[in-house]
């Protein structure tokens, strides 16, 4: 099994900062099936689940990969792999099953066996407020477009930071703010699946909120955790000199609108000026609360964008199995354009990967060769980062183990660790094998 190319030295540790952290993510509707137990209301993906068409499989979140159930044993899979921490994420709708009112005791007590195990086990834990798994209840009356759900995640966000804040090393508000509103009511593609600009961005508007009123419930429970939030990113390459202003409006549309309020206090005006009167109703004081400052920024990184108006495509691009192209020179690109354009804190890529076809060969073997070189060229690009300034604290592989992918359901393998969805046994692939001689190296 050859893992690198043989004139570069492998990775250790040794080329990282100290301290610098080697974890691995997941979030709750992927993994921990139990949809129905402990008391869990619906979450706007058990609907949207069940809605003929949504998900390519036909698959919902019921069993996933049954973690709810396999919590121990999976604690144990997480330390088998040497990593210093842990991402997950809290199911909103197991803490408060309406998504008001008062905490759900079986919820919290899951997530609190969760996070004393992988403190028994040294692993630090980093939580996730909202992967999207929103209150089914909320949707209700409008999701994210109605500006209550902002007041309503705030309490909820408090509720987490009484019972578990003390327990972690971090908190981050959202998860992807741009899935959870443009891809979710703009594209449809994910939950709940609406077609409409203005409430996508009224959504988005209402997410920035929720995170802003979360930081200041969290920031007021003074808790040792560091506390931020997670973005996806990805710079947008123009393919000829013509597509430049089009780079701009993707670039805007899919990182500055995100980054500017949350790090600047505004919408970029470009981009604003461009949506005419899509654009969301922002009350007096709100960018106030948004710009609430972080002790950390997550950055999720997967791919670049490549805008091309005759449709080219980039030269010899190699794609993974969402066909997405690897490219690693822009998560350097992407990390030295952040630190140049804007203040901020210790970055952690919170999420970087890879989906594959793997398959378990007659000896039970995964090899995925691919995902090996994936992680390692993005691991040399964050140490390219690292070189250029950047202050970049961590890495979390995604994912711990295969899980549902959405709207792809099961189709897409994106773990270090394959799950046989019909035993649920877990086998490490080979990049989990990788990953592991990187973190305990
Ligand atoms: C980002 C999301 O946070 C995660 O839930 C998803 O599985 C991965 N990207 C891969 O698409």
């Amino acid at each position: 099994m050859t893992l690198t190319s043989p004139d570069i030295k492998p990775l250790t540790r040794q080329n990282f900062p100290p301290n610098f952290v080697f974890g691995v993510a997941t979030s709750a509707f992927q993994i921990e099936g139990a949809t129905h137990e402990d008391g869990r209301g619906d979450s706007i993906w058990d609907t949207f689940c069940r809605e003929p068409g949504r998900i390519r499989d036909g698959t919902n979140g019921d069993v996933a990969c049954e973690h709810y159930h396999r919590l121990e044993q999976d604690l144990d899979l997480i330390q088998s792999l040497g990593v210093d921490a842990y991402r997950f994420s809290v199911a909103w709708p197991r803490i408060q099953p309406s998504g008001t009112g008062a905490a759900n005791e079986a919820g919290l007590a899951f997530y609190e066996r969760l996070v004393d195990g992988l403190s028994q086990r040294g692993i630090a834990a980093h939580l996730t407020l909202y992967h999207w798994d929103l209150p089914q209840a909320l949707q209700d009356q409008g999701g994210w477009t109605n500006r209550q759900t902002a007041h309503h995640f705030a309490e909820y966000a408090r509720i987490i930071g009484e019972r578990l804040g003390h327990k972690v090393r971090s908190i981050a508000t959202l998860n992807e703010p741009w899935c959870a509103s443009i891809l979710s009511y703009e594209i449809g593609e994910h939950a709940p699946g609406w077609h409409d600009r203005p409430a996508a961005l009224s959504a988005a508007h209402h997410l920035l909120l929720g995170h802003g009123l979360a930081m200041q419930e969290l920031r007021a429970l003074k808790l040792s955790a560091d506390l931020g939030t997670v973005l996806n990113l990805g710079p947008a390459y123009p393919a000829t000199p013509a597509d430049g202003a089009a780079a701009a409006v993707a670039d805007g549309r899919f990182n500055r609108w995100f980054l500017d309020p949350v790090f600047r206090g505004e919408y970029p005006r470009d981009i604003w000026d461009g949506y005419g009167t899509d654009v969301p109703v922002v009350e007096a004081g709100d960018f106030e609360i948004i710009r609430a400052p972080l002790d950390f920024l997550g950055v999720n990184y997967y791919t670049r964008s490549y805008i091309s108006a005759s449709g080219e495509q980039p030269a010899g691009a190699v794609t993974t199995d969402m066909g997405w192209e690897v490219f690693p020179q822009g998560l350097s690109d992407l990390l030295i354009r952040l630190h140049a354009d804007y203040t901020l804190p210790p970055i952690f890529i919170t999420e970087n990967g890879a989906a594959y076809p793997d398959t378990q060969n007659a000896e039970g073997d995964i090899h995925d060769p691919e995902r090996v070189k994936y992680l390692e060229s993005h691991l040399r690009a964050v140490l390219a980062a690292g070189e250029a300034g950047v202050d970049v604290r961590g890495y979390f592989g995604w994912s711990l183990m295969d899980n549902f992918e959405w709207a792809y359901g099961y189709s897409k393998r994106f773990g270090l660790v394959y799950v046989d969805y019909e035993t649920q046994e877990r086998t490490l692939k080979d990049s989990a094998r990788w990953y592991q001689a990187l973190a305990k190296s």
